[in-house]
């Protein structure tokens, strides 16, 4: 599953040793100093910014693009790099937010696309394309079969509804710092506040953003990570009542948080022994954590998959599987399963080159010697400047967790202290190498065409970063 490695190195799960105590760092001046150097770069974005606040609602094209210093405004991109319109280079770590394995521009998907764009682009009917992709997820997530969406957030809506339809329940369980989207019945204790969590093993159901009615806030309760028994108590609470569950099997929206062994096939049984349904949301997992996503790592097969981001190959495309009994429910036409552009042609065209030419046992292992390479450069930065840190890496993904032990769940990441990540992702950017922004909620995604003079970037930025705060 996802590895814990030690500041170390030892690569264990497991407390750190007690590092020598030293003078504390002035996080703020390392981030106003980074921050500085940063806007210095970017003159082109700084008035792009600044025009596009006429027009776009807080000159972005999404909220999450909001970022400090300021956005940063691309170009264009090509394999493993992107390019910003001042006309710096990165190494591209960020992928969209996890979305693009594949890399920009590769060959296989720009054929894919090519070839589609010239035979029609939208036709709300089905392709074969279409099928091939089903079965090359069938193949992958073990669920025979499968519907498509546009984004993620319609891929956990559909879930939530259908394990809503199928058991004639209302209630759901959503896990404490997980994130499925925008939709309302999610948009629950995704990220809450510390004064706002509500006691430990019974956590407060808050609102993640203005315009989520309290009557829907009150059916989705909420249970901790890797806590059985908080599941465990909703469902003896709530007997008859709770639908199920929905989990990102390796929590992916507060760094990386791997299940504890066992934790998710305990999940699916509890669940089922009370007539609820099980859902994991691999919107982020899928692909990009290894061929068959977390459930391919834990083999724990749940009741309803959702998959988005990575699959597409850069265009938006997500896929919602299930089981016979669970996918009976759409093919009798019980739930309405729809969309003006499911199944649509070019994402389809799109979907089945990332899978059947891009996503290949090759590239994986290509991806996993690039993984071990920056994880042991990380790590040993890490010891030489005994930062009180580990690194974390599920697949392509990983990150680095500026606390010396693991984190469990949503509340040992609250304890981390989120400007060692904001400081580090200045430091990257600054150096040539585009993270995802939001500090240490986020973490790095390795695409097929990366190779190991990004990864030595990558891992020199870091060096300079450690040295600079130790
Ligand atoms: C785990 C997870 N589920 C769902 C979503 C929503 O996907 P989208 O942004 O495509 O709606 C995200 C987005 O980051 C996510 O990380």
């Amino acid at each position: 599953m996802a590895q814990q490695h030690g500041p170390a190195g030892g690569g264990q799960d497991g407390p750190a040793p007690d590092l020598p105590a030293r003078a504390p760092v002035d996080l703020g001046r390392v981030i106003a100093e980074q921050e500085r150097i940063f806007t210095q770069r970017q003159p082109k974005s700084a008035s792009m910014a600044a025009r596009a606040r006429d027009s776009l609602a807080g000159g972005v094209t999404s909220s999450w693009q909001i970022t400090a210093p300021q956005p940063v405004w691309l170009s264009h991109g090509r394999g493993s790099k992107i390019y910003d319109v001042d006309g710096n280079e990165y190494v591209d770590l960020h992928g969209g937010y996890g979305a693009f394995l594949a890399g920009h521009a590769h060959p296989a998907i720009v054929e894919a696309v090519r070839g589609q764009v010239a035979r029609g682009t939208h036709f709300a009917q089905p392709t074969e394309d279409a099928l091939v992709v089903a079965d090359e997820l069938a193949r992958r997530f073990g669920q025979p079969l499968w519907r498509f969406a546009n984004s993620g957030t319609e891929a956990t809506m559909d879930a939530v509804h259908l394990m809503r339809a199928i058991t004639g329940r209302d209630l759901i369980i959503k896990v404490e710092g997980c994130y499925h989207g925008h939709h309302d019945s999610v948009q629950v204790s995704v990220t809450p506040d510390p004064e706002d969590v509500g006691p430990a093993g019974k956590p407060a159901q808050t609102p993640a953003s203005t315009g989520i009615p309290d009557a829907i806030i009150r059916l989705t309760l909420i249970a901790g990570f890797n806590d059985l028994d908080s599941v465990a108590r909703l469902l003896d609470e709530h007997r008859d009542g709770i639908a199920g569950m929905i989990i990102e099997p390796i929590m992916m929206n507060a760094g990386i948080i791997p299940p504890e062994p066992g934790y998710l096939a305990s999940l699916k049984d509890l669940l089922h022994a009370h007539g609820a349904l099980l859902t994991f949301d691999e919107v982020k997992t899928g692909l990009t954590a290894g061929p068959g996503g977390a459930t391919g790592l834990s083999g724990v097969v749940p009741d309803i998959t959702c998959l988005a981001k990575s699959i597409g190959g850069g265009i938006a495309v997500a896929a919602i599987g299930g089981s016979k009994q669970v996918m009976e429910h759409v093919a009798n036409g019980d739930y309405e399963q729809v969309g003006t552009f499911n199944g649509n042609p070019l994402a389809m065209a799109a979907a089945r080159a990332m899978l059947c030419e891009v996503a290949t046992p090759e590239a994986y292992e290509r991806i996993e010697r690039l993984r071990a390479r920056a994880v042991a450069g990380l790590e040993l930065e890490i010891a030489r400047e005994g930062l009180a840190a580990h690194v974390v890496s599920a697949g392509a993904k990983g990150c680095v967790v500026f606390s010396p032990q693991p984190v469990r769940d949503y509340r040992g990441f609250l304890d981390v202290d989120d400007r060692y990540s904001q400081a580090h992702w200045l430091f990257q950017h600054n150096g040539g190498v585009f993270l995802p922004p939001w500090g240490k909620t986020e973490q790095w995604l390795i695409s097929v065409q990366h190779d190991e003079g990004d990864i030595d970037r990558f891992v020199a930025n870091f060096a300079g970063f450690a040295r600079s705060i130790s």
